[in-house]
Parts: C-alpha cells; structure tokens; sequence
C-alpha cells in the first residue's frame, strides 16, 4: 500500500491549486495525508483549526484522504506515522529551486522521497498569500477558493 503525504503547507486558506493536487494525489495512491504547518512564530489570518476544518470540508469526499497537523519538521512528521513519501505541487519554474532543495534535504535528512504534480495550468498562479490579498482588497477571488472559502475569507476580512 502506498501512503503519501500531500501538500504540506499552512493552507491559509486551502486554495483550489492545493485541492488539484490533492485530488490527483489521491487517485495515485492508496492512502493521502494532507499535513498542515503549524508554526508558533507565524501569525496566519485563520487559526490552525479553522485552516483545517476548512480542509476537512472540501475532502470530504475523499475516503482515502485524511487531514492531520504537524510542528517542526516535515520528515520527523512523516517518519513518526511510517510514511516515506511526499507528493508537492510544482506552479511554475520560480517554485522548482527552493522545492528541488527541500526535496534533496528532506532526501537526506528523512529519508523521505518527494514527487511533484506538474500544476494545471487554470490553477499555475494561485497561492494563499495572493488570494488573501486580492481578497484584503474586495478583488474577486471567486475563481482561487471553493465558495465555502471565500465565504469564510470575506467574514474574517469584514
Ligand atoms: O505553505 P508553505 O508555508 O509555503 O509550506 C512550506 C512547507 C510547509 C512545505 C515547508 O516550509 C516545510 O516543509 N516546513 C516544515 C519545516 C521543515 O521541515 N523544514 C525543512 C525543509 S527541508
């Protein structure tokens, strides 16, 4: 049985970038666990709780996708449930450096393998920190988030 572990990340919020990704990862295989950074010394805009329920919501669909939360590191995170394989998305060549050493540490360090998801390409410019900003500022985000989202993003930015 293959388990990864898909798209680490804070998730603040879930976009429909992540969602691809997490579909398509969990058509590949057996079992998916989406992990979600949980970082003391970053202030996100939802809480780490709401980030995740807003992620339980959309992969409820999913019977082979579960959601879990993590602090430090992503291998002592993998390691500690006896995964040794993450699955990332790649948006564009300005990921592809600092994910390729991520990956070769996380090679080392782990060991823990990555491979990527090529992006879809209606989903190649998404990112958390660009939608909240679109958002901060009344641009329609309508097409980034799944409507559960940008409901949730314009009741915490009102
Ligand atoms: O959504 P983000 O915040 O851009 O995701 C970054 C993430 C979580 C993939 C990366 O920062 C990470 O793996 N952090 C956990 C700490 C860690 O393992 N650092 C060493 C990476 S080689």
């Amino acid at each position: 049985m293959t388990v990864a572990v898909a798209c680490p990340g804070s998730f603040d919020p879930v976009t429909l970038g992540h969602l691809d990704v997490i579909a398509r990862a969990s058509a590949r295989f057996d079992e998916v666990v989406v992990a979600v950074l949980e970082n003391p010394s970053k202030q996100g805009l939802f809480t780490i709780e709401e980030r995740i329920a807003l992620l339980e919501a959309e992969v409820a669909g999913y019977p082979n996708v579960t959601i879990d939360r993590f602090e430090g590191l992503l291998v002592d995170f993998c390691n500690a449930r006896g995964i040794g394989l993450v699955c990332k998305g790649l948006r564009a060549v300005s990921d592809f450096e600092y994910e390729l050493q991520m990956a070769q540490m996380n090679q080392r360090i782990g060991p823990v393998e990555t491979v990527f998801l090529t992006t879809s390409p209606e989903h190649s410019y998404l990112s958390s920190s660009l939608v909240k900003e679109v958002a901060r500022y009344g641009g329609t985000i309508d097409h980034a988030v799944p409507p559960r989202v940008a409901e949730a993003l314009r009741a915490k930015l009102s």
